[in-house]
């Protein structure tokens, strides 16, 4: 035996520290199933309480997550028949000929609930949590097309704000899209259909010039290496461009953005437009921010009479500095704000060949590009309350009508909203993220850190730590039993879960998971996870309090860097702790030692006999086995298998090899202790 081959592979991960810290798969069963699968869905749920609404296809499922399970309510809302008849004599997607629920949402105490109605989109109003009834006709002239898109596909955004709840469709075959206040006792405003549909018809020219000059085959070699998606929208793109279909915005979220004064409050519209003058090899997208004031109430009679005065619009940048790889189409966004506006803008991207990224910008500079930047192609200078902002009511309206001409002729400014660091966040770009938000965790040192959470396209959720330094990704979840993409998730901050929807499944997680991280205060620390501390009298990893008390306290916790030194001694102590367990087998017999990883940020070693041996082990899923061969055989003694992080040795499981007298005395104890190793490095395997 080389001693060489002893040394070569003693430690054998040194994994990235980029990728999670700790893998989960929950098995529990609070999670609801589908019947059949919800393609699309929306959710509703309120902070604090126990119950998700989701809509899907002509139902709303109440769900109720108790102590003793989930107890589900359907209501049913089917299509009415004159609509599905005529849906399917004109559809060609026959499918979307159904009711699926696109609006969710509480106005006051009003739960508003809108569908699709196979293509000619109805709201009811959703009486006592049980029954769906029309709209009243005091209702003012409300529109259930403004509400709900028209298929399934299109894709929109609602907000319930102030009293009134606020929508935009994205742009479908004849629609084009807009921005809208749809339910309320104030003036129900929109966008002017130029606003977000100005590059529209330069992109139309730009297609006809370009595809004069390009051959249809040298466009196809381009498109070649772009990914399936990207192909069909510049498929679809240029099709759009001959006929007379618009594809352009298509939104991503919105959020209200609070004020000290309430004539300052806002809402913020997220949304990708398309790039006119984009390569065909570029995702041809832009991202946007766009921004109304709240206590708008339209322009004069000549002016604007029923669209937004106050809206602009503003680009937003996501990509290293002045780098070609730029990720210009938003999907999601998720804003984190305080009262009194400090806060952080979360957007979801992806490029022309589908790599999703996160970039996060701060509130402030958001406000701050707003108020400094010139409106694009407007040279005067802009004097006293500027154009666009919010203001007292009388500030806004009637008395301004020149003000009133240069909103409407100039919606966009010309500074670019750039992301904090102006570079994505460092995370897995294996991963693709199709769903994002996050929250805001007060720590046992009374600091606010920021959890991301992150749905992925294998249904896997990433918990990731933002603080102004970097992303630690705590951990991540494999919570469902088919593997499809995460389609929705809510957060409730207030009472700490998370729900997560795909298509079969839905699941509740707890944003404090703490008793997953074991039971000693080193792995408590090392879990980084703002939401937990190691309490020093209890000796345990518990969640951090609402009502904790700073100086009375008594939780540990580390969260700018991994140290459990701050465990002080008794992480020494934990060195050596694990009883071998014994394992019989013959002299010339196989065995393999399974030690289960934990962290993959930590490096895994096998030791004999303290340490006068080591041994390299391999990994195997989530296992790092040690296995006899002829070049290294295994001899009697003790093995254990230590795991190195942030530069302290613990050890994880031990086995005392033992062999017995040969096969004929093989006793039936020892083909047991032996079927359980396998079995349990099969069940690692896995
Ligand atoms: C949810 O279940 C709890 C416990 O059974 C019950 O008290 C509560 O009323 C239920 N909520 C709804 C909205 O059904
Ligand atoms: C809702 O409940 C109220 C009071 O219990 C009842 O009067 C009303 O008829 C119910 N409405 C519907 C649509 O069930
Ligand atoms: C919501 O409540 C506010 C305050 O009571 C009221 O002014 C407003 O009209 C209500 N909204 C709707 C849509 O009824
Ligand atoms: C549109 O795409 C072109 C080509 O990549 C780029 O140079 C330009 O900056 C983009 N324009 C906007 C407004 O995003
Ligand atoms: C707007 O109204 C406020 C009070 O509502 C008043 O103090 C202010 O002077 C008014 N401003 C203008 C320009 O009329
Ligand atoms: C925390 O505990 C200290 C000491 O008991 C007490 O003086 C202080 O008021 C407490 N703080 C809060 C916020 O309850
Ligand atoms: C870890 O924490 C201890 C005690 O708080 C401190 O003395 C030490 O410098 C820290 N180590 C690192 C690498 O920051």
């Amino acid at each position: 035996m080389h001693p060489v081959i002893l040394w070569t592979a003693l430690f054998c991960i040194v994994l990235a520290e980029k990728s999670p810290r700790l893998k989960f798969t929950v098995q529990e069963p609070a999670r609801f199933h589908f019947t059949k699968p919800q393609n699309y869905m929306t959710m509703y749920h309120q902070q604090g309480s126990n119950v998700l609404y989701v809509g899907g296809q002509a139902v709303i499922y109440m769900i109720n997550f108790t102590q003793k399970g989930v107890q589900e309510k359907q209501i049913s809302a089917v299509t009415d028949e004159i609509s599905r008849q005529s849906c399917l004599a004109r559809a060609v997607a026959k499918i979307e000929c159904d009711n699926f629920i696109t609006v969710i949402e509480k106005v006051n105490d009003t739960f508003v609930v809108c569908g699709t109605n196979a293509g000619t989109p109805k709201c009811w109003l959703l009486v006592n949590n049980s029954a769906l009834t029309d709209m009243p006709d005091n209702v003012q002239r409300i529109s259930s097309s403004d509400i709900s898109p028209t298929f399934p596909s299109q894709r929109s955004v609602s907000l319930s704000a102030g009293g009134s709840l606020y929508s935009a469709l994205s742009a479908m075959g004849k629609q084009i899209g807009s921005i809208r206040r749809t339910y309320s006792s104030k003036k129900l405003l929109k966008t002017e259909n130029k606003w977000l549909l100005s590059e529209w018809a330069e992109y139309k020219r730009h297609l006809s010039t370009t595809s004069n000059s390009q051959t249809p085959k040298s466009t196809m070699a381009k498109t070649k290496e772009l990914s399936k998606d990207t192909r069909n929208k510049i498929v679809d793109l240029h099709q759009a461009g001959k006929t007379e279909s618009a594809i352009d915005p298509q939104f991503a979220g919105a959020a209200v953005i609070p004020a000290t004064e309430k004539f300052n409050e806002e809402i913020y519209i997220f949304f990708s437009e398309i790039n006119k003058t984009a390569d065909l090899d570029e995702e041809p997208y832009r991202a946007r921010i766009g921004r109304i004031c709240m206590n708008d109430e339209g322009g004069t009679k000549t002016v604007l009479p029923d669209s937004w005065t106050t809206f602009l619009k503003a680009r937003v940048r996501c990509g290293a500095g002045s780098t070609p790889q730029q990720y210009n189409n938003i999907k999601r966004a998720f804003v984190l704000i305080s009262p009194y506006r400090i806060g952080v803008m979360y957007g979801l991207f992806s490029n022309a060949w589908g790599t999703t990224v996160v970039c996060a910008y701060s509130i402030q500079d958001i406000d701050q590009v707003f108020v400094k930047s010139k409106l694009t192609g407007y040279n005067s200078p802009l004097n006293g309350n500027r154009h666009g902002t919010c203001g007292p009511k009388n500030h806004t309206t009637a008395q301004y009508p020149k003000r009133l001409e240069v909103i409407r002729d100039h919606p966009e400014i010309e500074d670019v909203i750039l992301s904090v660091g102006e570079a994505p966040l460092d995370l897995p770009t294996e991963d693709h993220f199709t769903h994002i938000v996050a929250d805001s965790v007060l720590a046992v040192n009374d600091e606010h850190y920021i959890v991301i959470y992150l749905g992925t396209e294998q249904g896997k959720i990433l918990k990731v730590l933002h603080t102004n330094e970097e992303v630690f990704i705590i951990s991540q979840y494999s919570l469902f039993h088919n593997e499809g993409p995460i389609i929705n998730m809510a957060i409730d901050s207030q009472k700490g879960h998370l729900y997560i929807g795909t298509a079969m499944e839905i699941q509740r997680l707890p944003l404090a998971d703490c008793s997953r991280y074991g039971d000693t205060c080193r792995e408590c620390i090392l879990s980084r996870d703002p939401y937990c501390g190691w309490d020093l009298t209890k000796k345990r990893c518990l969640a951090v309090p609402a009502n904790y008390n700073v100086t009375t306290g008594g939780l540990l916790q580390s969260l700018d860097q991994s140290n459990a030194s701050v465990c002080g001694d008794t992480a020494a102590l934990k060195i050596r702790s694990t009883i071998p367990k014994e394992v019989q087998m013959h002299k010339d017999g196989p065995v393999l030692l399974p030690c289960p990883v934990r962290s993959y940020h930590a490096t895994y070693s096998w030791e004999k006999d303290n340490c006068i041996k080591r041994y390299p082990c391999t990994i195997s899923g989530s296992s790092c086995v040690l296995g006899s061969n002829p070049d290294l055989p295994l001899k009697e003694g003790v093995f254990r298998c230590m795991a190195t992080e942030s530069g302290l040795k613990q050890e994880v499981v031990s086995y005392r090899l033992v062999f017995n007298a040969g096969p004929s005395a093989t006793s039936s104890a020892t083909t047991l202790a032996l079927s359980v190793l396998l079995a349990m490095i099969s069940f690692c395997l896995q």
